[in-house]
């Protein structure tokens, strides 16, 4: 039998957990904090939040950004479901376009697939190979001429939309924490940067992901 990815549970976790358990503190709280602590300064960014999965986290930049009917959502053909699941749990449409040799979403299929309609690119890093986000975030900027924000959008006062002012770029790192893209690590490179840290993946909760983000200045980090 070949093992799947199983995780790496050495003494120091199990005390961790341990530690945890016996301090009666098992939600959300001081060791989480600390957590987000570190995932920020590991991947070069001001904030990070952790949540219970990359579907939950993701889904939630999409209602942020007020992803909904009638807009489109620019997604690889080659990914895992929870990447299309999301766009549909919003009411949104996943457009599929397809990927490189290296399985990853290609920048020049997502310039050919935007449209007015386009409120959002998620790229997804298969396998701990990051795709071409840094072109890709180029693509959304070089169509912002034409970028059509939902004008009626408020949350918390604010149309996060309207201040970005082109489609979010919202990475699919599931696969990919630790992961470097010419030297800059993932999760610093597109607007937001989903993580999972399922069973399976490279680093562990169990269940769990984060939002890593990176969005440009008039964003209040
Ligand atoms: C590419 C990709 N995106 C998203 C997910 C969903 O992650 P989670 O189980 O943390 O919701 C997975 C899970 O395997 C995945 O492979």
């Amino acid at each position: 039998m070949i093992p799947f990815a199983p995780p790496r549970i050495d003494d120091r976790t199990i005390k961790a957990v341990t530690d945890a358990l016996k301090s009666g503190w098992i939600t959300t709280g001081p060791r989480t904090k600390a957590f987000e602590k570190h995932l920020a300064e590991y991947c070069g960014v001001e904030k990070v939040i952790a949540l219970n999965s990359w579907t939950n986290a993701a889904e939630l930049a999409l209602r942020w950004f007020g992803i909904g009917p009638g807009d489109e959502v620019i997604i690889p053909a080659y990914t895992y479901c929870a990447t299309a699941n999301i766009v549909m749990h919003v009411g949104a449409k996943p457009v599929l376009v397809d990927v490189l040799d290296d399985f990853t979403m290609d920048p020049e299929a997502v310039r050919k697939a935007m449209n007015q309609r386009t409120k959002c690119i998620i790229p997804v890093d298969i396998g701990g190979v990051p795709a071409r986000v840094a072109e890709i975030v180029r693509v959304a900027e070089e169509a912002c001429a034409w970028f059509t924000p939902a004008v009626n959008l408020r949350v918390g006062g604010a149309n996060p939309q309207m201040r970005l002012g082109r489609a979010l770029v919202l990475s699919d790192a599931a696969h990919s924490f630790g992961a470097r893209i010419h030297d800059k690590p993932v999760g610093a490179q597109a607007d937001i940067t989903g993580f999972s840290f399922h069973a399976v993946k490279n680093l562990t909760t169990a269940e769990g992901g984060a939002l890593a983000f990176n969005l440009p200045e008039p964003f209040d980090r």
